[in-house]
């Protein structure tokens, strides 16, 4: 969707008789699902990306090519290849699923061209598999996962079963949730990773779930699924409470989930809640642009928009001076403090644990902790 900035732009550029734009400078491809069970994300961070953009007044600039990941790994990588050899594209920007990450991470290093991840929390990508031309933007899998365990420990939660899907993102989150659960004293008693994307009844899950004598269940879940999964832990009388990581309750599509998803407390590195100014510019200029409020995964792809332009503005032009240049983007955003660290090219940023409420008819985000500058250990990554 184009945001209705646009249309005002260029209306007020035809009024006042400005010559056509600029030609187009950078080359941006935008690698995304556009279908399949992540597509709604897709969609909400290319929302994001236009957004920083045209705030800027800067969209002649760029020249965007869009390709659909369908979330499948070898999709993914042949969109990858097609961009950067048929279309020779300065930078990518984009990829969603943590296993599409995983599939191009080798073609990106080799053909050195930047890539901006807008959301693939994949660990490996700024660990033991980093790139110098991998920059990071969003979060890692880890990185939103391990407050967790140890905030969940502390309120006294002794017994967890988890659920995750079963690829790269569900298991590293799980994994990182489990670390710091058991290092604080909490007991796994089980657990289950679900067929990605091909699980509709999740209900013998919730059952083995309740048969494990857990307090709790811990998840995580997104797009399609985390609907599907939450609206069915409701309809089987929310039996556990239910905690995750936050993007099973996404402002994204916590409407859909509605009042199965009241209660359910997760970790994540950004609610459109936080009280500061400059997320409460940020909420505003995006509802005025998409007549809604912006998820984690609009802010992915405004901060990677932000960051392109700072790269460009501290006088990159090219694949090389682009990558070069995005680790050193510093800045406070609508999530709070963001800066890459030097070490990974990971995002270094706060976390917050916020429990979904009602409000009014509607459903929104109360932030009950904040864990600041999260940061990666390198897991064998040190690139400088
Ligand atoms: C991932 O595959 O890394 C992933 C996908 C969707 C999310 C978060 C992480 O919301």
């Amino acid at each position: 969707m184009k945001p209705k900035i646009f249309s005002l732009a260029l209306a007020a550029a035809a009024g006042i008789g400005l010559a056509a734009p600029a030609a187009a400078e950078t080359k941006v491809g935008l690698l995304l699902p556009y279908s399949g069970t992540y597509a709604a994300l897709g969609n909400e961070i290319t929302d994001g990306f236009n957004l920083a953009l045209e705030l800027a007044g800067r969209s002649g600039e760029f020249d965007i090519v869009r390709e659909d990941t369908e979330v499948k790994p070898p999709v993914g990588l042949a969109k990858a290849r097609k961009l950067v050899l048929e279309d020779e594209v300065d930078v990518i920007v984009g990829i969603v699923s943590s296993g599409v990450l995983g599939a191009v991470r080798d073609f990106i290093d080799g053909a050195q061209v930047p890539l901006i991840v807008a959301n693939a929390g994949n660990d490996n990508a700024t660990g033991d598999a980093c790139s110098a031309y991998i920059t990071r933007v969003s979060f890692s899998n880890g990185q939103v996962n391990r407050p967790m365990g140890t905030w969940l420990a502390g309120q006294g939660v002794k017994k967890v079963y988890t659920l995750a899907p079963d690829y790269a993102a569900g298991r590293q989150m799980i994994e990182a949730f489990t670390e710091t659960y058991t290092a604080a004293g909490g007991e796994i008693v089980g657990g289950e990773y679900t067929p990605f994307g091909q699980t509709s009844d999740f209900g013998p899950y919730l059952a083995n779930a309740k048969a494990s004598g857990a307090d709790a269940i811990y998840t995580f879940y997104a797009g399609g699924e985390a609907i599907s999964f939450v609206k069915q832990y409701g309809s089987f009388g929310k039996e556990l409470p239910l905690y995750g990581s936050g993007f099973l309750t996404s402002p994204l599509y916590v409407a859909a989930e509605g009042d199965a998803a009241v209660g359910v407390i997760t970790s994540l590195h950004y609610v459109p809640t936080l009280d500061t100014p400059e997320n409460k510019a940020f909420v505003e200029a995006f509802g005025a642009a998409y007549d809604r409020v912006p998820s984690e995964y609009a802010v992915h792809g405004y901060d990677a928009g932000m960051s392109l332009m700072a790269a460009i503005d501290s006088g990159a032009s090219d694949r090389e001076t682009i990558a070069a240049a995005l680790p050193k983007v510093k800045y406070v955003g609508p999530r709070g403090p963001l800066e890459i660290d030097p070490a990974t090219n990971n995002i270094v940023q706060n976390i917050y644990i916020y429990e979904t409420v009602k409000d009014g008819d509607g459903l929104t985000q109360k932030v009950v902790g904040t864990v600041e500058a999260v940061r990666d250990a390198p897991k064998g990554c040190n690139l400088r």
